[in-house]
Protein backbone atom coordinates (compact mmCIF):
# COMPACT_ATOMS: atom_id res chain seq x y z
CA UNK A 1 0.00 0.00 0.00
CA UNK A 2 1.17 3.58 -1.01
CA UNK A 3 1.29 5.85 2.17
CA UNK A 4 0.84 9.38 1.67
CA UNK A 5 3.87 11.51 2.61
CA UNK A 6 3.71 14.75 3.51
CA UNK A 7 7.91 16.08 3.46
CA UNK A 8 8.87 19.67 4.99
CA UNK A 9 12.12 20.35 4.07
CA UNK A 10 13.68 22.78 6.46
CA UNK A 11 15.75 24.75 3.73
CA UNK A 12 13.94 27.97 1.52
CA UNK A 13 17.26 28.13 -0.57
CA UNK A 14 16.49 26.98 -3.70
CA UNK A 15 19.99 24.69 -4.84
CA UNK A 16 19.16 23.38 -1.43
CA UNK A 17 20.81 19.93 -0.75
CA UNK A 18 18.13 18.99 1.81
CA UNK A 19 15.50 19.49 -0.70
CA UNK A 20 17.80 17.07 -3.06
CA UNK A 21 18.42 14.58 -0.30
CA UNK A 22 13.94 14.54 0.03
CA UNK A 23 13.57 14.18 -3.72
CA UNK A 24 16.22 11.42 -3.45
CA UNK A 25 14.45 9.38 -0.67
CA UNK A 26 11.01 9.78 -2.39
CA UNK A 27 12.69 8.43 -5.63
CA UNK A 28 14.54 5.28 -3.93
CA UNK A 29 10.67 4.41 -2.34
CA UNK A 30 8.27 6.15 -4.71
CA UNK A 31 6.63 2.97 -4.88
CA UNK A 32 5.17 2.69 -1.81
CA UNK A 33 5.50 6.21 -0.73
CA UNK A 34 3.20 8.88 -2.28
CA UNK A 35 5.03 11.75 -1.23
CA UNK A 36 4.38 15.45 -1.83
CA UNK A 37 6.51 18.48 -0.23
CA UNK A 38 4.61 21.54 1.52
CA UNK A 39 6.11 24.25 1.28
CA UNK A 40 6.64 26.36 4.16
CA UNK A 41 8.29 29.51 2.64
CA UNK A 42 5.55 31.98 2.62
CA UNK A 43 3.81 31.20 5.95
CA UNK A 44 3.40 34.21 8.28
CA UNK A 45 4.98 34.02 11.64
CA UNK A 46 2.86 32.30 13.83
CA UNK A 47 0.86 34.37 16.02
CA UNK A 48 -1.56 33.55 18.71
CA UNK A 49 -4.27 36.57 18.09
CA UNK A 50 -4.48 34.93 14.61
CA UNK A 51 -5.88 32.06 15.31
CA UNK A 52 -9.41 32.98 15.37
CA UNK A 53 -9.07 34.20 11.51
CA UNK A 54 -5.81 32.79 10.07
CA UNK A 55 -3.95 33.94 7.02
CA UNK A 56 -4.49 31.59 3.86
CA UNK A 57 -1.28 30.05 4.04
CA UNK A 58 -1.70 28.85 7.25
CA UNK A 59 -4.98 27.26 5.90
CA UNK A 60 -3.42 26.23 2.98
CA UNK A 61 -0.34 24.21 5.07
CA UNK A 62 -2.52 22.90 7.44
CA UNK A 63 -4.90 21.03 4.36
CA UNK A 64 -1.91 19.76 3.40
CA UNK A 65 -1.11 18.21 5.93
CA UNK A 66 -3.97 16.71 7.43
CA UNK A 67 -4.74 14.07 5.20
CA UNK A 68 -0.79 12.42 4.92
CA UNK A 69 -0.20 9.34 6.41
CA UNK A 70 3.02 10.34 7.61
CA UNK A 71 5.39 13.51 7.59
CA UNK A 72 9.24 13.39 6.95
CA UNK A 73 11.46 16.50 7.97
CA UNK A 74 14.65 16.70 5.91
CA UNK A 75 16.29 20.13 7.81
CA UNK A 76 19.55 21.70 7.65
CA UNK A 77 20.73 23.02 11.09
CA UNK A 78 21.32 26.08 11.70
CA UNK A 79 23.81 27.62 14.30
CA UNK A 80 23.06 23.87 16.03
CA UNK A 81 19.78 24.32 16.10
CA UNK A 82 16.68 23.79 14.17
CA UNK A 83 15.87 26.87 11.44
CA UNK A 84 13.65 29.25 12.32
CA UNK A 85 11.09 28.71 9.25
CA UNK A 86 10.57 25.17 10.17
CA UNK A 87 10.22 25.68 13.87
CA UNK A 88 7.30 28.34 12.63
CA UNK A 89 5.68 26.13 9.95
CA UNK A 90 5.71 23.09 13.13
CA UNK A 91 4.23 25.82 15.12
CA UNK A 92 1.38 27.07 12.42
CA UNK A 93 0.51 22.98 11.87
CA UNK A 94 0.38 22.73 15.83
CA UNK A 95 -2.52 24.68 16.73
CA UNK A 96 -4.78 26.17 17.22
CA UNK A 97 -4.98 24.36 20.70
CA UNK A 98 -6.08 20.43 20.39
CA UNK A 99 -6.82 20.74 16.55
CA UNK A 100 -3.04 19.79 15.73
CA UNK A 101 -2.33 18.51 12.59
CA UNK A 102 0.29 16.84 13.61
CA UNK A 103 -1.10 14.65 16.22
CA UNK A 104 -0.36 11.24 15.87
CA UNK A 105 1.65 11.21 12.22
CA UNK A 106 4.43 9.34 12.17
CA UNK A 107 7.32 10.92 11.01
CA UNK A 108 11.31 10.36 10.32
CA UNK A 109 13.28 12.75 11.02
CA UNK A 110 16.94 13.71 8.15
CA UNK A 111 19.33 16.38 9.07
CA UNK A 112 21.63 16.84 5.65
CA UNK A 113 24.72 19.34 6.29
CA UNK A 114 28.38 19.63 4.40
CA UNK A 115 29.81 19.56 7.49
CA UNK A 116 30.94 16.38 9.60
CA UNK A 117 28.15 16.62 12.61
CA UNK A 118 25.39 15.86 10.09
CA UNK A 119 23.00 18.28 11.18
CA UNK A 120 22.73 16.43 15.03
CA UNK A 121 21.77 19.53 17.29
CA UNK A 122 18.80 20.16 14.36
CA UNK A 123 17.98 16.55 14.61
CA UNK A 124 17.35 16.13 18.20
CA UNK A 125 15.57 19.58 18.66
CA UNK A 126 13.27 18.72 15.64
CA UNK A 127 12.41 15.38 17.54
CA UNK A 128 11.86 16.77 21.36
CA UNK A 129 9.04 19.05 19.32
CA UNK A 130 7.58 15.96 17.39
CA UNK A 131 7.43 14.13 20.77
CA UNK A 132 5.40 17.12 22.26
CA UNK A 133 2.95 16.85 19.32
CA UNK A 134 2.43 13.31 20.02
CA UNK A 135 3.86 12.10 16.75
CA UNK A 136 5.64 8.93 16.81
CA UNK A 137 9.34 9.27 15.68
CA UNK A 138 11.30 6.28 13.79
CA UNK A 139 14.56 5.96 16.03
CA UNK A 140 16.55 4.13 13.88
CA UNK A 141 18.12 4.37 11.31
CA UNK A 142 19.45 7.91 12.49
CA UNK A 143 20.16 10.28 9.73
CA UNK A 144 22.42 12.46 10.67
CA UNK A 145 23.81 13.01 6.97
CA UNK A 146 26.96 14.62 6.98
CA UNK A 147 29.99 15.50 4.29
CA UNK A 148 27.50 15.96 1.73
CA UNK A 149 27.15 18.40 -1.14
CA UNK A 150 26.26 18.51 -4.87
CA UNK A 151 28.76 15.86 -5.39
CA UNK A 152 26.68 13.89 -3.63
CA UNK A 153 24.21 13.47 -6.22
CA UNK A 154 24.34 12.61 -9.92
CA UNK A 155 22.70 14.78 -12.85
CA UNK A 156 19.08 13.43 -12.59
CA UNK A 157 19.37 14.31 -8.48
CA UNK A 158 19.70 10.77 -7.75
CA UNK A 159 22.52 9.65 -5.19
CA UNK A 160 25.60 8.53 -6.52
CA UNK A 161 26.58 4.97 -4.89
CA UNK A 162 28.43 4.47 -1.83
CA UNK A 163 27.88 4.50 1.88
CA UNK A 164 25.13 7.28 1.76
CA UNK A 165 23.28 5.91 -0.76
CA UNK A 166 23.18 2.52 1.58
CA UNK A 167 22.43 4.31 4.13
CA UNK A 168 19.74 6.91 2.71
CA UNK A 169 18.50 3.31 1.01
CA UNK A 170 17.49 1.56 4.21
CA UNK A 171 16.11 4.69 5.91
CA UNK A 172 13.60 4.93 2.96
CA UNK A 173 12.99 1.52 3.48
CA UNK A 174 12.79 2.28 7.33
CA UNK A 175 10.41 4.67 6.77
CA UNK A 176 8.08 2.71 5.36
CA UNK A 177 7.69 -0.13 7.87
CA UNK A 178 7.72 2.24 10.17
CA UNK A 179 4.62 4.26 8.64
CA UNK A 180 3.34 0.80 7.71
CA UNK A 181 3.40 -0.72 11.54
CA UNK A 182 1.97 2.33 13.06
CA UNK A 183 -1.05 2.17 10.22
CA UNK A 184 -1.52 -1.09 10.48
CA UNK A 185 -1.11 -1.56 14.93
CA UNK A 186 -3.95 0.95 14.70
CA UNK A 187 -6.12 -0.60 12.50
CA UNK A 188 -5.80 -4.27 14.25
CA UNK A 189 -6.23 -2.36 17.75
CA UNK A 190 -9.95 -0.70 16.46
CA UNK A 191 -10.91 -4.16 15.12
CA UNK A 192 -10.18 -5.68 18.54
CA UNK A 193 -12.00 -3.07 20.57
CA UNK A 194 -15.15 -3.19 17.53
CA UNK A 195 -15.16 -7.03 18.39
CA UNK A 196 -14.99 -6.24 22.11
CA UNK A 197 -18.04 -4.04 22.30
CA UNK A 198 -19.75 -6.11 20.05
CA UNK A 199 -19.31 -9.06 22.14
CA UNK A 200 -20.16 -7.25 25.59
CA UNK A 201 -23.53 -6.48 23.77
CA UNK A 202 -24.22 -9.70 22.74
CA UNK A 203 -23.12 -10.87 26.28
CA UNK A 204 -25.82 -7.67 27.68
CA UNK A 205 -28.64 -9.22 25.72
CA UNK A 206 -28.19 -12.89 26.31
C1 LIG B 1 22.56 30.65 9.28
C2 LIG B 1 23.32 29.37 9.04
C3 LIG B 1 23.76 28.62 10.11
C4 LIG B 1 24.39 27.40 9.90
N1 LIG B 1 24.72 26.62 10.96
C5 LIG B 1 25.15 25.35 10.76
C6 LIG B 1 25.29 24.44 11.85
O1 LIG B 1 25.04 24.75 13.00
N2 LIG B 1 25.68 23.18 11.58
C7 LIG B 1 25.94 22.76 10.30
O2 LIG B 1 26.28 21.59 10.10
N3 LIG B 1 25.84 23.61 9.24
C8 LIG B 1 25.44 24.88 9.45
N4 LIG B 1 25.26 25.73 8.40
C9 LIG B 1 25.67 25.30 7.05
C10 LIG B 1 24.54 24.50 6.40
O3 LIG B 1 24.61 23.17 6.82
C11 LIG B 1 24.69 24.57 4.88
O4 LIG B 1 24.58 25.89 4.44
C12 LIG B 1 23.66 23.68 4.20
O5 LIG B 1 23.97 23.59 2.83
C13 LIG B 1 22.26 24.24 4.39
O6 LIG B 1 21.30 23.34 3.89
P1 LIG B 1 20.64 23.48 2.43
O7 LIG B 1 21.72 23.16 1.46
O8 LIG B 1 19.55 22.48 2.41
O9 LIG B 1 20.17 24.89 2.28
C14 LIG B 1 24.66 26.97 8.59
C15 LIG B 1 24.25 27.77 7.51
C16 LIG B 1 23.59 28.94 7.72
C17 LIG B 1 23.11 29.76 6.54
Amino acid sequence: MAYKIAIIVGSLREGSLNRKMARAICGIRGDNLDCSMVEIGDLPLYNQDLDSNPPDQWKRFREQIRPADGVLFVSPEYNRGIPGVLKNAIDVGSRPYGQSVFDKKPAAIVTVSPGSIGGFGANHQIRQTCVFLNMPVMQQPEAYLGHVSDDSFDANGQLKDGPLKELVTTLAHAFHDWVDMIHRSRAALAEDSAHASQAAKAKEHA
